[in-house]
């Protein structure tokens, strides 16, 4: 990472505490993005900042995405994600991620090459699955078995940067494998292997569909449908789930307790969650048109908490640039597999019926990536509880180069926000006897 010292613009804020001025200075990224550093205004002044739910606070200086929310703009080490999503394949993204640059033609067959060679799960781990109950959720069993992995290949050593590259490798490989076995254990199916002749991506649709009595037959525009939905989720800078893998790993812990973490981060419908969220809504005023109005209402109404899935973003006060892409694949997808999906023309109603209302326009609130992905997913088979499985899939590569990024950053410090404590002051300890109720 290029040194922090380089975005100093040598400007200042100056900020008028009680009377002593303070001069903070002022940093500008690469794309313009400007702060106010105030790192050291506690040890100066004694105040801290308050900031619930981080809206305005940088936690760190990063080189992997940049990310703005008012022109709905959003690039991978610099590359525009329309592009990289046309030209590139999931695995050539994820690489982009973990090293900075594209890869060349032989860094590539490298990386495919790690790949296939980790695809498999020690055989003991498959047991696991066994013991979950039948109806276990599957992002349940996704964090618990990454987790576990850390048993199974316990080699990172003191240096948590040690092999990193192997350990991303196995990783994003081995996930794939856990998801495709945790469907087929909830379907109490035959498990399918990796093929080593197949794509990372139609590899995991084998995994997914192939069965002894039915062969599945890998479908181009299905890979590629595939491989454009990771590349859109494969990384969104400092969401919450990234957050969560930064916070976890930056108190010491391994890279796969550190991505357990943010997959259980993820599951929220407030978060990755909302694919699966949006989905149940969809289904749910296909059964009774009614539902629509009240929906809309529900969403307006500020004393009900329900809310639109699928639409609004802590960030983009525009169209969220991975929907408006998603929006066209979801028509191509469709149509190419001849699928005609009642959901889409709610979905498409809703939109519109949204983005003219008085409401969600004041309100900056526009489709965001789990809007269209769940109508797509459909389209390809993949049961409703495996969406936010997918979401993991397409992150991994973003939540591992966030990790090794904050483990290489010199200015590394244990995460650990501030509080401002609002409870009782200090009083005399009251013997049980004397307690009243
Ligand atoms: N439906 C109805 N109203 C909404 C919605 C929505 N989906 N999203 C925000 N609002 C309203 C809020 O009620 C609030 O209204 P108010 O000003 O009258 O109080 C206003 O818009 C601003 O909302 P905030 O809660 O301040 O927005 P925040 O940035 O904290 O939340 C979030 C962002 C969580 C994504 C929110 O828009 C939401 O809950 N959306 C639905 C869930 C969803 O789709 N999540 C996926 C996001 S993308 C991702 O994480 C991968």
């Amino acid at each position: 990472m290029k040194k922090p010292d380089r975005y100093a613009t040598g400007r200042t804020a100056q900020l008028d505490l009680d009377g002593k001025i303070l001069h903070l200075p002022i940093i500008e990224g690469s794309e313009g993005e400007r702060a106010i550093d105030i790192r050291s205004l506690r040890a100066d002044s004694g105040f801290i900042t308050l900031d619930s739910g981080y809206t305005n606070t940088g936690s760190c200086f990063s080189e992997i995405t940049y990310l703005d929310g008012e022109q709905g703009i959003l690039n991978y080490r610099g590359y525009d994600i329309k592009e990289l999503a046309e030209r590139c394949t999931f695995v050539e993204v994820a690489y982009l991620l973990l090293h900075s640059s594209l890869p060349t033609r032989e860094e590539l067959d490298h990386f495919r090459h790690l790949l296939g060679q980790y695809a498999l799960i020690h055989e003991d781990m498959i047991h696991f699955f066994d013991h979950f109950p039948p109806n276990a959720t599957p992002m349940s069993i996704l964090s618990s078995m990454v987790n576990v992995l850390c048993n199974f290949y316990p080699e990172m050593g003191e240096d948590p940067l040690q092999d990193i590259d192997v350990t991303s490798a196995r990783l994003i490989s081995k996930i794939r494998t856990i998801a495709s076995f945790s469907y087929k254990k909830s379907m109490g199916h035959p498990l399918v292997y990796p093929k080593a002749d197949l794509s990372y991506c139609g590899n995991f649709l084998n995994m997914m569909f192939d069965s002894p009595v039915r062969p599945y037959v890998v479908r181009p525009e299905v890979v590629v449908t595939l491989n454009k939905l990771l590349i859109l989720h494969a990384d969104h800078e400092q969401n919450c789930s990234t957050s969560t893998v930064r916070i976890v790993g930056s108190a010491g812990v391994n890279l796969y307790a550190s991505i357990s973490a943010g997959i259980n981060a993820l599951w929220g419908p407030l978060h990755g969650g909302a694919n699966e969220a949006v989905i149940k809504m969809l289904e749910t005023i296909h059964k009774d048109k009614d539902n629509l109005k009240k929906y809309i209402a529900k969403a307006k109404d500020r004393n009900d908490p329900f809310r639109l899935s699928g639409f609004g973003h802590r960030v983009y006060k525009t169209y969220d640039p991975r929907a408006l892409i998603l929006k066209e694949a979801c028509d191509e997808t469709l149509k190419v597999l001849n699928v005609n999906d009642p959901l889409l023309d709610i979905a498409r109603e809703i939109e519109e019926i949204a983005l003219n209302d008085q409401y969600f326009i004041e309100r900056n609130l526009y489709p965001n990536v789990d809007f269209y992905s769940g109508i797509i997913y459909r389209a390809i088979g993949i049961p409703t509880n495996m969406f936010t499985v997918m979401f993991a899939l397409g992150r991994l590569p973003g939540w591992i180069a966030h990790w090794k990024e904050m483990q290489e950053d010199p200015m590394r410090r244990i995460g650990r926000p501030r509080q401002i404590y609002i409870g009782p002051r200090r009083r005399p300890f009251v013997p049980i006897d004397q307690r009243s109720p």
